[in-house]
């Protein structure tokens, strides 16, 4: 069966059956991953472009190393080096590229709703890989993979996600997904960093971290934004790390093992203690080399690929 999708823009479009099915060929696409020659010829001929106006290290890394293993050409644009330093808008700059016969476009951008603008305006796919504050659905469809490999259960499982819940995609994403899957997510920081009225969409808020800590069974530690620090969202890094730090304290105090995410980069000794991050419950890695068989799956099924055979999905 084919994917019921033209584009992955948000993970509110796609059905829990659907994110099992991917789940499924994520896991096949682990297993090419760690072949000799980890290759597979699935979209030879077809041409994927990375259209990033915002820095990157994993997604971008990952979906051009994704299109490469499925034997597809990708191209990544410079967004400092093209036209766009002289005016070109982002509708001319992704007609320009699809008229170049692309097959599939991802983009990330700090305007939230920029990959639904491209989605209805272009022929090509449109892989959302992060639109300023609004969603991030790869990151946490590896994410929901990356903790099903490693739990196995997701009904009823406990996830928080903790730190600066107001400026994360990656919070807003995971919600979804995790909520679709049978998980129950709660979320805690400084309520300054946490949007009113949250909870709508399927979650429980939380502003203490020691006793919420104690209940979840995973932890995804967001980065804090000290960009944004100036902004006096919260009086300095040092009472941050105290009230919501995952330090190597607040771990060593728990009664039960916490799986640790971060879906990165980190800010070492702010959010997270290094220590934390080379303990075996640390899936931190794992998030990233899962990230590119996830993004094989996505761009295998968004070029028309079908989902394995064993899968069975529903209409979302
Ligand atoms: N997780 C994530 O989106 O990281 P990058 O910003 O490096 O892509």
């Amino acid at each position: 069966m084919k994917f019921n999708q033209k584009n992955l823009l948000t993970i509110a479009d796609i059905s829990k059956s659907e994110i099992l099915a991917i789940l499924d060929l994520t896991a096949t696409f682990r297993q090419v991953l760690d072949r000799p020659i980890p290759v597979v010829p699935a979209l030879r001929g077809k041409t994927i472009v990375n259209l990033f106006f915002e820095p990157s290290t994993r997604t971008a890394t990952s979906f051009a190393i994704a299109a490469r293993r499925l034997s597809a050409d990708c191209v990544n644009f410079a967004a400092m080096t093209s036209a766009v330093t002289k005016g070109e808008t982002l509708l001319d700059t992704a007609k320009n590229i699809e008229a170049m016969k692309v097959a599939g476009v991802v983009i990330r951008s700090s305007h939230p709703g920029a990959a639904h603008f491209l989605a209805q305006r272009l022929m090509a796919f449109i892989v959302n890989a992060g639109d300023g504050a609004h969603e991030h659905p790869t990151q946490a469809l590896s994410d929901v993979f990356t903790i099903k490999e490693r739990i196995k259960k997701m009904d009823g499982l406990k996830l928080l996600i903790l730190g600066d819940i107001t400026h994360s995609r990656v919070a807003r994403s995971d919600i979804s997904a995790f909520t679709k899957l049978g998980a129950g997510v709660a979320i805690c920081g400084p309520p300054t960093l946490i949007p009113p009225g949250i909870e709508k969409i399927g979650c429980e808020v939380f502003y203490k971290l020691d006793h919420i800590l104690s209940e979840v069974d995973v932890v995804q530690v967001l980065r804090i934004q000290l960009e944004r620090q100036q902004k006096g969202l919260f009086p300095s890094i040092r009472e941050y790390r105290a009230l919501y730090g995952l330090t190597k304290e607040r771990l060593t105090k728990l009664k039960k093992p916490l799986t640790i995410m971060h879906p990165g980069p980190v800010n070492w000794g702010v959010e997270m203690d290094h220590e934390v991050s080379v303990s075996p419950h640390s899936v931190i890695l794992e998030q990233v080399k899962n990230g590119v068989a996830l993004r094989m799956a996505i761009l295998y099924l968004l070029a028309g690929g079908e989902y394995p055979k064993s899968s069975s999905t529903e209409p979302s």
